[in-house]
């Protein structure tokens, strides 16, 4: 996959533009900053930082999930980041289970503590089966985020957290009225491992048998119903070149979390702008050698070109079982 260069592109860097429309704001780059953490000092400092990038850069930042917030309404100010980023905006997080299993009156009050304008609902059936104490039941979650976007009175974005969400489950889920899908795909962090890790010998064993489990983010956004321009894209994107092609393959903006985490953990709020910075000036150079001055522009047809065995992942990642 490449892009196609354009030696006489006709335009100036001047007259690029890589704003684009996010929940009915304008925000200065199709990019945001994805759900990590929170409830924990080191956790409250990254969303510290993350949020002041954030503000700086004119990007969505999120939080970790505010389940911790059920029990713990002292912890509000790790998730109450406009203090941080009072033109940002802030999306909370929860996972599934939780959602279903929660009062929403309790996830309304939660969002108004915290002034957040949207929420992240993840869905991550994986990490939990090798988590010591995660669940392990996953029944009745398709309704319960469905009735739950039908009364929220704020927009839901639903996302996986690094194996896919695959195109019927994107489709389902915007037709429940989610705001945007974020399909957080393979290739980036990968939470059976992480959790396998964390346990025994065989449990670290099992876990390596889902190295290579999900759908890849590239192909996955080539399955996806990118025309709605509600799919975001994530997971393992890791470069500006990376958030470009995400972008011209149809993504209505891109996100990175464990990049994030790491310049932030280096480099402070800073270390966070000048890696969002560098991802902007690749965005932007690849804008002007395709001739494109929009994001819009970036996903005509031709732009990048693709292989016949990628166009294959693709059309393989239809699930036939409905
Ligand atoms: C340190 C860390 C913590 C995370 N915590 C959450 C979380 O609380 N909620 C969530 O939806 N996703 C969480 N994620 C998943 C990310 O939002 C993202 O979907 C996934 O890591 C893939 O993106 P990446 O490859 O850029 O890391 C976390 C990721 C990292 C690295």
């Amino acid at each position: 996959m490449s892009f196609r260069h354009r030696a006489l592109p006709e335009i100036a860097l001047s007259e690029i533009d890589t704003s684009v429309d996010f929940l009915g704001r304008r925000i200065a780059l199709p990019f945001f900053i994805s759900c990590m953490t929170g409830g924990s000092s080191e956790g409250f400092k990254l969303n510290k930082d993350l949020a002041r990038a954030a503000q700086e850069l004119g990007v969505p930042v999120g939080t970790g999930s505010v389940r911790v917030l059920l029990e713990h309404p002292e912890l509000d100010e790790h998730f109450a980041l406009k203090s941080y980023a009072p033109e940002a905006i802030l999306l909370a997080n929860i996972g599934a289970v939780q959602l279903r299993d929660t009062l929403p009156e309790r996830l309304d009050d939660i969002m108004g503590r915290i002034s957040a304008d949207a929420l992240v609902v993840h869905i991550n059936p994986g990490q939990e089966l090798f988590q010591d104490d995660g669940d392990s039941d996953f029944r009745g979650l398709k309704s319960a985020i469905a009735a739950f976007i039908a009364r929220a009175p704020y927009p839901v974005i639903v996302k996986e957290t690094g194996f896919g969400l695959g195109p019927q489950d994107s489709r389902f889920l915007l037709e429940a009225g989610a705001a945007y899908v974020d399909l957080a795909g393979s290739g980036g962090t990968n939470w059976i491992a992480v959790e396998g890790y964390r346990g025994e010998g065989e449990d670290t064993a099992a876990s390596r048998e889902f190295d290579g489990w999900g759908y890849r983010t590239a192909p996955l956004l080539a399955a996806s119903p990118v025309e709605s321009g509600r799919i975001l894209a994530s997971g393992g994107l890791r470069s500006g070149m990376d958030l470009a092609k995400a972008l011209a393959l149809g993504a209505h903006a891109a996100g990175m979390a464990l990049p994030l985490a790491r310049a932030a953990s280096e480099g402070g709020a800073q270390g966070a702008v000048r890696f969002v910075r560098r991802l902007e000036r690749v965005l932007r150079s690849v804008m002007l050698l395709t001739g494109s001055r929009t994001p819009a522009e970036l996903q005509r047809p031709g732009v990048l070109t693709r292989s016949t065995a990628f166009d294959e992942e693709a059309r393989g990642m239809e699930w036939p079982l409905g």
